[in-house]
């Protein structure tokens, strides 16, 4: 057991998908995985593991924000060997013509947060995804003809924007959207020598300030889950 999982090692898969919400982990786990085992009930922070298409596959909750998701990533890691990490979650759009629903393949992240500071001081990290589960997720999206985009998103700190809508600076620079976890995960990935790919689906739009239904999500969620899944066993 570590601090916040309470599975015994070798109950984990060497591949994990990260949503942040467990109950989102508990459907992901029901509805796509054969023979789920919950192995964590730490917190509430649901955590199975299951086969898909013959292979081992963990799926984990990670809660909201940076150091949520980091607790569970350092933990993943080094108490349980965990090779891959694959965050699906819901994000904002930065862009007008990324809409509701659309995926996004994180390429990198940028960060309003000050994780990598007190590291690199006056320098930035750059947190970027591996390329292997990149391409990969790149590749089965093409191949199944499902839509995407990829490219640089921010995690930011705080979900509710600030009255400025500081929104327009990242979206200038080519932002597609907002969430809150991917840089914390892909520069602990880095810092521990394994891989990790964060896929988004737009839940609503900094812009036109629409939301999307559960249904809406459900959907969203589904092509999402199919790719990490495909790729996090391929
Ligand atoms: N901001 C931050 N995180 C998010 C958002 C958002 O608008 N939507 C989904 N995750």
């Amino acid at each position: 057991m570590s601090m916040h999982i309470g599975a015994e090692k070798g109950e984990i898969a060497e591949t994990v998908l990260l949503p942040g919400d467990p109950l989102r982990a508990k459907w992901i786990a029901e509805t796509f995985l054969k023979d789920p085992v919950c192995y964590n009930q730490i917190r509430g922070m649901l955590g199975y593991t299951g086969s898909f298409k013959g292979k081992q596959i963990s799926v984990q909750g990670s809660g909201m924000g940076i150091p949520s998701s980091l607790i569970y990533c350092f933990e993943l890691i080094n108490n349980y060997d965990v090779k891959k990490l694959i965050r699906v979650g819901t994000a904002g759009s930065y862009q007008k013509d990324l809409s509701l629903g659309d995926l996004v393949i994180a390429m990198a992240a940028s960060t309003t947060s000050g994780i990598n500071n007190s590291i690199f001081q006056t320098a930035h990290y750059a947190p970027t995804a591996s390329f292997d589960l990149f391409h990969k997720a790149v590749s089965y999206a093409e191949q199944n003809g499902m839509e995407f985009r990829a490219g640089n998103v921010l995690s930011a700190d705080e979900f509710y924007d600030d009255p400025d809508d500081l929104y327009h600076l990242w979206s200038r620079y080519g932002v597609l959207c907002v969430e809150m976890e991917t840089a914390g995960i892909y520069s602990m990935a880095a810092r521990h020598n394994v891989e990790a790919l964060s896929i988004l689906t737009i839940s609503d739009s900094l812009i036109t300030k629409v939301r999307s239904t559960p249904e809406e999500r459900e959907t969203g969620f589904r092509e999402m889950v199919e790719i990490a899944l495909n790729v996090g066993t391929a």
